[in-house]
């Protein structure tokens, strides 16, 4: 299978965390903090193209022009489960604003349903993470980002741990020129909309629910 604008961060050591991660003995202390340490790494990959831009800086020996990213940061985590990102990816860019757009699925009907959100004011000229640890039909991030894009928001990334087939074409659909970063692609959804093999509910996992 082969996907547009998808990338998987296949590096060793985030793929032993997300096995480890799988594992339903691991519990929500465990979970969260194997989650916080993936969402960490993937900052590398994530931004790794991000434009720089020149910066003196005096050291004790003498100045010298270092560079900097260029654009400001603003993180949205999908609530409830994306908060099991953030703070391993704020560790990595401590400057970023930080929104939040709450957004669960129907349990029955799998739509999404939005019931929160809050974004900083300057989030337009900002460069967007999007984070939520599941991607499965798809339907919550792709609402999340129409929800970003009607507050002007270009430059917008998604950075998923687990990903379904099903879900990358239908956000793919939708929102083609946005990029997908995430650990794994599964290989599909059972018939209650939960990803296989999966992790189980995330939310659930991190929070003990
Ligand atoms: C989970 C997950 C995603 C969504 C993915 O959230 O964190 O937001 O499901 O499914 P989808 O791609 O089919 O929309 P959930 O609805 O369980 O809410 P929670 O994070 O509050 O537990
Ligand atoms: N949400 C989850 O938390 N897990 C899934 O497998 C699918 C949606």
């Amino acid at each position: 299978m082969s996907f547009q604008n998808l990338n998987v961060v296949d590096h060793p050591v985030v793929q032993t965390k997300l096995t480890e991660l799988r594992d339903y003995t691991a519990d929500h202390r465990k979970f969260r903090a194997l989650l916080d340490e993936i969402a960490s790494l993937m900052v590398y990959e994530v931004t790794r193209d991000w434009p720089t831009t020149p910066r003196p800086v005096q050291t004790p020996l003498e100045r010298t022009t270092g560079r900097v990213l260029a654009r400001r940061v603003t993180l949205v985590p999908i609530l409830r489960a994306g908060l099991g990102m953030a703070e391993g990816v704020l560790r990595m860019l401590p400057d970023a604003r930080r929104g939040h757009l709450g957004v669960y699925r129907d349990e029955k009907t799998l739509e999404p349903v939005s019931y929160y959100q809050k974004l900083p004011p300057d989030i337009a000229a900002t460069e967007v993470l999007l984070i939520d640890p599941m991607l499965a039909t798809g339907g919550s991030a792709i609402a999340a980002v129409e929800f970003l894009k009607k507050a002007q928001v270009h430059s917008i990334r998604f950075v998923c741990l687990v990903a379904a087939p099903e879900g990358i074409t239908a956000f793919h659909r939708h929102h083609p020129e946005i990029p997908i970063f995430c650990a794994a692609v599964d290989r599909q959804l059972n018939d209650k909309g939960y990803i296989l093999p999966g992790l189980g509910d995330a939310g659930d996992r991190i929070f003990g629910t």
